[in-house]
């Protein structure tokens, strides 16, 4: 391929068969979405630099690093959404007395500035959630579940919830002296980026991968600890609600999450099909801060590249063939070719997927196509045909071929699975 039919570094373009996949698991998505009664929000790729910035935190990595940011001709400061949920609360933002309660989800493309490798990349696509209203163990737990509810659908196979709390907004500052009191006198054994986040970022130190900061915050007490009682209670309540719905999780006491505006329950899943990008999903519930107001929810965002790269392979396959099979239509002279031509509008209107040579070309030509497309079914239709008021329906993948009536044709394919 030369270099200039190639799209920008960490950017890719979907095709068949592996868009056929995406589709089959955005089917699915819509399906399970429909069943827990969210409905879709279609919110800009570009927005204004405040939404993110206000809303991230000036301290995540996302705002520091990652934002394709950029001066419009006008001069206003926009960037490429890094992620969903500061966009769709802006949206909210504006109808907050209608959205009190609602229940949110979007896909699509998200960019960050990152170093590409596997499963990283600039722009990446997420199928994101957002359940709005104040903060309720019970509404944390659903939102979990719906996670899992999705995982199954898509037949995601091995995942591992990964479950902690960062406690309330008041508990903040008191986990945040904490942690500092703790790791100060061990400054120097940090790592550079931990020896700054001492001051900026403090709980991130808690997932530095680095194996001498690991070390070091193993010793820590647990983050709990500075948590007021109702903060580690609403924790019990949330997996005890998990426990209600089924959903198996693992706590795990060093997690975190990178996005500031979390507040008590957060999770992540992982798969060990992935390699170092094990993330499929993270989530957890945040305050929000857009439009002059704090706005409370619960959701979380999937990482799409992630879950296909999960797949299992079997799954995979399945998911591009869902959908249905394509029929060609194969004309031997120029009466079969007009005769085709309405078979063609007919079984597309009877719900079979049809195509058929729009360019005279010989019988070899248009079986060579028809196998080349994809065709489950051919329809070869001569003079004699033509004559009989037959076809010659041929099933591509055995090559077993047999006579049928014209006018049995459409139900013909539907019962061997054409539509
Ligand atoms: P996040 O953890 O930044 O959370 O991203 C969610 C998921 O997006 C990750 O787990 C990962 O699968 C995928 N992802 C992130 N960056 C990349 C990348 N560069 N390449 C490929 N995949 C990537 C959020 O974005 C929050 N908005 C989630 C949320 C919604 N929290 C509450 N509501």
């Amino acid at each position: 391929m030369s270099s200039s039919a190639k799209p920008i570094k960490g950017m890719s373009d979907l095709f068949s068969p592996e868009v056929d996949v995406w589709q089959t698991l955005e089917f699915r998505a819509r399906e399970v979405m429909r069943r827990f009664d969210f409905r879709e929000v279609r919110t800009p790729i570009v927005e204004p630099v405040e939404v993110y910035m206000h809303s991230l935190g000036d301290s995540s990595e996302i705002v520091e690093k990652q934002m394709y940011a950029f001066e419009t001709r006008g001069g206003t400061r926009v960037c490429l959404r890094p992620e969903g949920t500061a966009g769709v609360m802006r949206f909210v933002s504006g109808r907050l007395q209608e959205m009190r309660d609602a229940r949110l989800y979007y896909a699509g493309p998200m960019f960050r500035a990152e170093r590409p490798q596997a499963g990283r990349k600039r722009q990446f696509h997420q199928f994101g959630v957002e359940s709005l209203g104040e903060a309720s163990p019970l509404r944390d737990a659903e939102t979990i579940a719906l996670q899992a509810a999705l995982f199954e659908a898509w037949e995601l196979g091995e995942v591992s919830f990964q479950l902690n709390t960062r406690g309330s907004l008041e508990d903040f500052p008191r986990i945040l002296e904490g942690l500092r009191e703790e790791l100060a006198p061990r400054r120097e054994a940090l790592c550079e980026e931990c020896r700054r986040r001492l001051d900026a970022n403090v709980l991130r130190i808690l997932d530095c991968k680095v194996p001498g900061c690991r070390e070091i915050v193993a010793g820590l007490p647990p983050i709990t600890q500075w948590m007021a009682p109702e903060s580690v209670g609403y924790f019990e309540e949330v997996r005890r609600a998990l426990d209600t719905f089924g959903v198996e999780y693992t706590v795990n006491p060093l997690l975190v999450r990178g996005l500031d505006y979390y507040e008590h329950t957060i999770w992540e899943v992982t798969s060990e099909a992935l390699g170092a990008q094990d993330a499929v999903s993270g989530g957890g519930r945040y305050v929000v801060h857009a439009g002059g107001k704090a706005i409370e929810g619960v959701g979380f965002g999937i990482g799409m590249e992630r879950v296909v790269m999960a797949l299992p392979e079997e799954v995979k396959a399945a998911f591009a063939r869902e959908g249905l099979p394509l029929v060609s239509l194969v004309s031997l002279d120029d009466a079969a070719r007009a005769d085709n031509l309405t078979r063609m509008g007919r079984l597309r209107a009877a719900g079979h997927r049809v195509r058929m040579d729009l360019d005279g070309r010989s019988l070899k030509a248009q079986m060579k196509a028809a196998s080349r497309h994809g065709a489950r079914f051919a329809v070869v239709v001569g003079e004699s045909e033509v004559a009989a008021g037959t076809v010659q329906l041929r099933d591509m993948e055995t090559g077993e071929q047999r006579e049928v009536a014209a006018g049995a044709l459409a139900d013909e394919l539907a019962a061997a699975g054409g539509a």
